[in-house]
């Protein structure tokens, strides 16, 4: 039986989350959290949307065996696939990346985020639902969110692949916000 004094469930392919976890129990001190951080299979980010799709249900269904109340997918690769997981689940389920688009600064702006999650639009779908004029220069990583998991952190290798990833995006357009589209990025925020 859900009530209000059921925990919330957050999921991440990893220790990303953690990030988002930290930022609930700020705001929501008084809450219980579940975390379930797939670190097994991090990452995600160079999956296939099926085999992503897999290994999110799985989450889902331990944080719902579990009695969450709701789930928080911090994961922004998982939160690009939120509509097809849904209807699976009978309880809430809130996608970082819908919140997350509502809240950037409506001008140009850079996305650097996993390969997946620049490829699936989604962040610039939901920017230009605010603002069709607004455009979003992405760049997607293959090895930042696993550099960051593995938890050795590397500066040389963590600074390179930073380095690498935003010269590309403004090379292409001098923004000079940049979106951290990834839950592990933030971690690393002093060496961008
Ligand atoms: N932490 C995930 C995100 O926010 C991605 C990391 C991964 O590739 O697994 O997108």
């Amino acid at each position: 039986m859900l009530n209000a004094g059921n925990p919330i469930g957050v999921m991440d392919s990893g220790i990303g989350g953690l990030t988002v976890v930290r930022e609930l129990q700020r705001i929501l001190p008084g809450e219980d959290i579940i975390y379930f951080g797939d670190s097994a299979n991090c990452p995600y980010g160079n999956k296939t949307s099926d085999q992503i799709f897999e290994l999110s249900s799985h989450m889902l269904q331990f944080l719902g065996d579990n009695g969450v109340k709701c789930t928080a997918i911090a994961c922004n690769t998982i939160s690009t696939m939120a509509d097809r997981l849904r209807p699976c689940f009978d309880y809430k389920i809130v996608s970082i990346v819908e919140e997350a688009a509502k809240y950037v600064l409506r001008e140009h702006l850079g996305l650097i985020a996993t390969e997946f999650t620049v490829a699936s639009g989604k962040y610039a779908e939901l920017i230009h639902e605010g603002d069709p004029e607004c455009k979003v220069v992405g760049k997607g990583s293959p090895l930042l969110a696993a550099l960051v998991d593995r938890g050795d952190f590397n500066q040389h290798d963590i600074n390179t692949e930073i380095r690498t990833q935003v010269d590309n995006i403004l090379a292409r357009e001098k923004v000079e916000n940049l979106i951290l589209g990834c839950t592990h990025y933030p971690i690393v925020e002093e060496n961008f």
